[in-house]
């Protein structure tokens, strides 16, 4: 367990698919995903198995908040793509539980996988990619520490148009720093 103040990241187990399945369906919060078409069960079940095979550091984790006295499963994150030579890495989110969004958690899963990134991993460099159009998201990471780094113009098509994708990053010097 990846512990912090308010949330646990847990590893991925099989019984969390079903909740997978349903959060990523879900318009409101796939909108911020490079997802465009309709999972299923069985897709998802194929990708734990893949998963299970992927490198131990990129697996991803469950977001656990910590609710009247239980556990509660509310999203997923992860690094992917780590670059062991120039030790930098992409990460990823999502809540997938809406009721929770808005109350810092993003923030707070993101500061704690930049500190497993850090102090653990010993990355340089934690980078995300993110669409323009996703203010909540922008702010979230804000908050957490990221930088803005630049824009690629027009990278994704979206709802019948192009949207800017911005990159983010924290230095593992920015991190000591603060
Ligand atoms: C993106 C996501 C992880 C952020 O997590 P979160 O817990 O909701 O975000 P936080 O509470 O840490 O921060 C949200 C911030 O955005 C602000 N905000 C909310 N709606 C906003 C909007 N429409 N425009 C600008 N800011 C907004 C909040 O006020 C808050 O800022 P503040 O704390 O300074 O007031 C979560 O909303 C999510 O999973 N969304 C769906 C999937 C997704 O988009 N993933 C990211 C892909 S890059």
């Amino acid at each position: 367990m990846i512990v912090g103040e308010r949330i646990r990241l847990r590893a991925v187990s099989r019984e969390d698919l079903p909740r997978f399945v349903a959060w990523l369906n879900d318009p409101e919060v796939r909108e911020g995903l490079e997802l465009y078409f309709p999972l299923s069960l069985d897709f998802e079940e194929k990708w734990y198995e893949t998963m299970l095979n992927a490198p131990v550091d990129e697996r991803p984790l469950v977001i656990e908040l910590h609710i009247a006295e239980a556990w509660v499963a509310v999203g997923n994150c992860g690094f992917h793509k780590i670059d062991w030579r120039n030790r930098s890495a992409e990460l990823g989110i999502f809540i997938g539980e809406k009721s929770y969004w808005n109350q810092g958690y993003g923030a707070e899963t993101m500061r704690l996988l930049l500190k497993h990134g850090f102090e653990t991993l010993n990355l340089n460099c934690i980078f995300l990619r993110v669409f323009s159009t996703n203010t909540r998201a922008i702010r979230s990471y804000e908050n957490a520490g990221f930088i803005h780094e630049g824009q690629m113009r027009q990278a994704e098509y979206i709802n019948g148009a192009y949207v800017d994708v911005l990159l983010m990053s924290v230095l593992r010097s920015e991190w000591d720093a603060a």
